[in-house]
């Protein structure tokens, strides 16, 4: 039976006022050529992407738009139980302002102070609720890339979490490194999103077929 492949995709935007926004540099081409590579692999494919490069509809790939980290994770947690893999690659904003005006700031005061509130961690709640389902993260540092990705792989309970250098948001290729939570590790050299998305993909559908059994190299 073909799988069924959840991805989150491209940056979420938390609004301040009507016009301006918090966000970040994400494209969504990463997000997108794991969901061209899944289709590929004649899986069905669900992706939640919030603004960035568009991504075709068809009888086996559903995109649903959203916005904000909390309307991501309101339809992840509705598309959860379709899923067999889910794949975290949305660079979702950590935080979101406490208040938001109905009304355009004017820039009266030379300093204007936000409070911000923690978001959801998507991934976090995905991995809390999964039942019998393969959960693969992201992390994107400037710094400590290795240190700070197993930390997260291990904190938010992944089955494998792609380090990538800051510098892959936006651009067209990457060098991650793939970390598995039996300890084992992949490098990939510098290529393509396209060709990360086959690598992603291809370790996705053997995790799920070997049951989340692996061997650590060296
Ligand atoms: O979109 P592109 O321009 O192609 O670039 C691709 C990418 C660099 C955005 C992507 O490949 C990537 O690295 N995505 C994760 C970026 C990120 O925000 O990483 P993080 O280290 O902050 O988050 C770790 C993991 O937790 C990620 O899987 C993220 O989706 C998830 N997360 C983070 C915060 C949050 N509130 N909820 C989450 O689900």
């Amino acid at each position: 039976m073909a799988l069924t492949i959840l991805i989150t995709s491209g940056p979420t935007r938390e609004y301040i006022d009507p016009v301006r926004f918090i966000s970040n540099a994400s494209s969504g081409k990463m997000g997108k050529a794991i969901a061209e590579y899944a289709l590929e692999k004649d899986c069905n494919v669900i992706v939640i992407k919030g603004p960035s490069v568009p991504i075709e509809t068809s009888d086996k790939c559903k995109v649903i738009d959203v916005i904000s980290t909390e309307e991501m994770l309101a339809a992840v947690k509705r598309n959860l139980k379709y899923a067999d893999v889910f794949i975290g690659a949305a660079a979702v904003s950590d935080y979101r302002p406490v208040k938001v005006s109905k009304i355009k700031i004017k820039k009266d005061s030379d300093i204007l102070n936000l409070q911000l509130i923690k978001n959801p961690d998507i991934i976090k709640y995905v991995a809390e609720h999964k039942k019998n389902q393969i959960v693969i993260g992201f992390a994107l540092e400037s710094n400590n890339l290795l240190s700070y990705a197993k930390k997260k792989l291990k904190e938010k309970n992944l089955d494998m979490i792609v380090a990538n250098d800051v510098s892959t948001i936006g651009s067209n290729k990457s060098m991650p490194c793939l970390l598995f939570k039996c300890g084992k590790t992949k490098k990939i050299k510098l290529s393509s999103k396209e060709n990360i998305a086959k690598e992603i993909i291809n370790e996705a559908i053997r995790i799920f077929k070997n049951n989340n059994t692996c061997k650590k190299n060296n």
